[in-house]
């Protein structure tokens, strides 16, 4: 097979050319689209655990398997022995990433730390893993309920050697807890850092059209209903999305003159152009775990030429909470309704209040979804329970003691108080 020469981004040739440091591209040929080529026969054995993983997760929405391959490629070739996720959701990153953990050597060679406010890890997905995982699968795996801005990674950062962050919470104020406490913590440690929800438009947007949108508020209620459609997005050079953070990365770059680098640029150059590769990756990954689509950016201040100026952090770890970021859900009437009352309330409540009522909201719509089916079974059971020869016996016990023993008679309290002090012990309901 003819070598594809790896993929410079013309700011690290410029860096080069101007003898500066070197770069982390410099030093690796690191990159999304050489690192699935790389992977390819990794990725094709995992592809059917992929599916068994993100079917459990049951959101393919929040990341598709095209993206499963991407990442897992990218962290294979990377070889992290820290991962930190930023943004869980139902976990489908998670699952992604403990099971690259488990191909990289398991929990002692790389610790998955995930960082999430939602608990759907743990009162959904883990319950529907554990029909499909081995034994011992969650071990790399550290997964808080946490609100990011509050959690402090120093302990964590302190003893790895190499980092690989998935920054997937949205907000400007996680991207001021990235950009004022994390980074600055990464500098002199090897590290990459994955931002999804990013599209690169030369390569994977196919209209510039407004279409029916208007212009992007920079409000954040556009993204608790998630990237859709029909939520305004934003073009700033090359760069679409819809996320807050895309604005303050593109900042951050573009002062520190550090490449931003887009995964589908890099599968273009490394992938896409030559078709006997995209012959190959078609064949081997099929089309659900191959695209030429990413929609994710990624950047290491390992390539930066010059000492990186950091901003300085405004907000106070979490007092201005950042307002619900889910995109989970479609925009339906409802939600359209919700988005209405949110929008009226938001001058009376405080953002952590609104986080909380939706977190209220999403908890108890969930579980009125799930009522008609527990009704039914509880239904079932007690039918069961009165067709039990041990019910009838109980029934007929108890009208012979009637007959035996009526209510009010010095037989009956003598009864009761030689019963009594063993009715709470054995029946709820002392009968
Ligand atoms: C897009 S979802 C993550 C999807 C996930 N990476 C996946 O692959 O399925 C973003 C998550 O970030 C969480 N999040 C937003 N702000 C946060 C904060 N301040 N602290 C912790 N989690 C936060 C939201 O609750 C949401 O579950």
């Amino acid at each position: 097979m003819e070598p594809v020469k790896s993929y410079r981004s013309p700011e690290t040739e410029e860096n080069e050319m101007l003898g500066s440091k070197p770069s982390l591209t410099a030093l690796s040929p690191l990159t999304p689209g050489q690192a699935l080529w790389n992977q390819r026969e990794a990725i094709a054995d995992l592809k059917d655990r992929f599916k068994v993983l993100s079917a459990a997760v049951g959101r393919t929405t929040d990341l598709n398997l095209y993206q499963w391959a991407e990442f897992a490629a990218f962290a294979l070739e990377f070889r992290p022995d820290l991962i930190v996720e930023l943004g869980r959701g139902l976990g489908n990153s998670t699952c992604c990433f403990i099971e690259v953990a488990h191909r990289l050597g398991g929990a002692k060679a790389c610790r998955v730390l995930s960082l999430c406010l939602s608990d759907d890890w743990f009162k959904h997905t883990v319950q529907r893993l554990e029909g499909v995982v081995p034994s011992g699968w969650f071990t790399p795996g550290q997964v808080e309920v946490c609100n990011i801005l509050r959690y402090d990674l120093r302990p964590e950062l302190s003893s790895a050697g190499r980092c690989l962050i998935l920054w997937d919470a949205h907000g400007f104020e996680i991207a001021e807890w990235v950009l004022c406490e994390l980074l600055p913590q990464l500098v002199n440690k090897s590290h990459v850092v994955l931002m999804h929800d990013m599209s690169d438009n030369r390569y994977e947007i196919s209209s510039s059209d407004y279409g029916e949108q208007g212009i992007w508020h920079g409000t954040d209620e556009t993204i608790w209903m998630g990237a859709n459609a029909s939520n305004p997005s934003f073009w700033l050079g090359h760069i679409s999305s819809r996320v807050p953070q895309a604005i303050s990365i593109i900042d951050f770059t573009s002062r520190n003159r550090l490449p931003l680098h887009s995964a589908a640029e890099s599968l273009f150059a490394e992938i896409i152009s030559n078709p006997a590769r995209m012959a190959e990756l078609r064949t081997l990954l099929g089309d659900d775990f191959f695209s030429p689509q990413a929609h994710w950016y990624w950047f290491s201040l390992n390539e930066a030429s010059r000492t990186i100026s950091f901003p300085r952090a405004t907000s106070q770890g979490g007092e201005t909470m950042p307002r619900k970021l889910e995109p989970q859900l479609q925009l339906d009437e409802s939600d359209a309704q919700l988005v209405q009352l949110m929008q009226a309330v938001k001058n009376h409540l405080s953002d952590q209040d609104l986080i909380r009522l939706i977190d209220t909201v999403n908890t108890y719509g969930r579980e009125l979804a799930d009522m008609p089916a527990e009704k039914q079974r509880l239904e079932v059971f007690w039918r069961d329970v009165q067709d039990s020869a041990g019910w009838r016996l109980l029934n007929r016990w108890r009208t012979l003691r009637s007959d035996i023993l009526p209510v009010g008679t010095r037989r009956r309290k003598l009864y009761d108080s030689v019963l009594g002090p063993f009715r709470g012990r054995l029946s709820p309901r002392g009968k």
